[in-house]
């Protein structure tokens, strides 16, 4: 098992006097237990990102701060895009490429997907590529192939370089916010299929996460019997006492401990 990754994806949640309180919350709950087992990232609204990494900073939280896109332009005439450089310079780690929502409501296509992937890592920056299909694929029995274009249209032809900074996060659209979390069996499937074609990208080593109505009570199985090494996490990220069982369950997975 790799190291575990669990993300948090506030969405378009919480304000930036939210963010900041919510940021605290996690502060005080992980100094009274650390995950060292487990690498633990914020992904806040784009306005929010100064504030989090602020309270991140000056109280040594170990915690990393993400954000969730990013344009493929690094400066210029772009108005309402922000850009790989612009995140770096507020200590932004690691960046979401592709989420579903950003694929069906804002017409990311595969290629952007590609694009916007290099612009990522090209900065040293964690890209995280979300892949996962929508229930009629599943229902025709599609899903492999689907997520088997998705992974070669944004993962084909990477510098070999940029390789040890993707993170692949398998979110089936049907299980988003829906309360439907795949079954571990489901996520099992998936999850050898992606490391599977992965390695015939020379990405074996990736981390391979699972997100959609991810909760405490379902992680441990979803790591021990779904193989995933981590979440992305939507709704349960939003309270700090949700996030970080999660968190937990992952680190005693790791350690052993399940
Ligand atoms: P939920 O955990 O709310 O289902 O969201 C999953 C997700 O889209 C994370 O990126």
């Amino acid at each position: 098992m790799n190291r575990p990754l669990v993300i948090g994806n506030w969405k378009m949640n919480l304000d930036y006097v939210e963010a900041v309180h919510l940021t605290q919350q996690i502060g005080v709950i992980v100094k009274n237990k650390p995950l060292e087992h487990v690498d633990l990232v914020v992904v806040p609204p784009f306005v929010d990102i100064r504030s989090v990494t602020s309270v991140v900073e000056s109280e040594r939280i170990a915690v990393d701060v993400g954000a969730q896109h990013a344009s493929v332009h690094d400066a210029g005439a772009h108005t309402g895009e922000i850009s790989v450089s612009m995140l770096q310079r507020l200590n932004v780690k690691w960046i979401l490429v592709g989420h579903s929502e950003r694929r069906a409501m804002y017409a990311m296509t595969d290629e952007v997907v590609a694009q916007t992937l290099r612009a990522v890592v090209r900065q040293g920056v964690h890209a995280v590529l979300c892949v996962g299909e929508e229930l009629d694929v599943r229902r025709d029995d599609g899903h492999l192939d689907f997520v088997t274009a998705q992974l070669h249209a944004a993962l084909e032809g990477l510098d070999e370089k940029w390789r040890p900074l993707v993170t692949i996060a398998y979110e089936p659209v049907w299980a988003i916010g829906t309360g439907l979390t795949a079954t571990t069996e489901q996520v099992r499937d998936m999850t050898e299929h992606i490391r599977a074609v992965a390695a015939s990208l020379s990405l074996g080593e990736a981390r391979v996460l699972y997100g959609g109505s991810v909760n405490a009570d379902n992680a441990a199985s979803l790591i021990s019997e779904g193989r995933v090494d981590g979440f992305l996490v939507g709704g349960a990220s939003l309270k700090a006492d949700s996030f970080l069982a999660i968190g937990q369950a992952a680190h005693d997975c790791y350690a052993g401990k399940r």
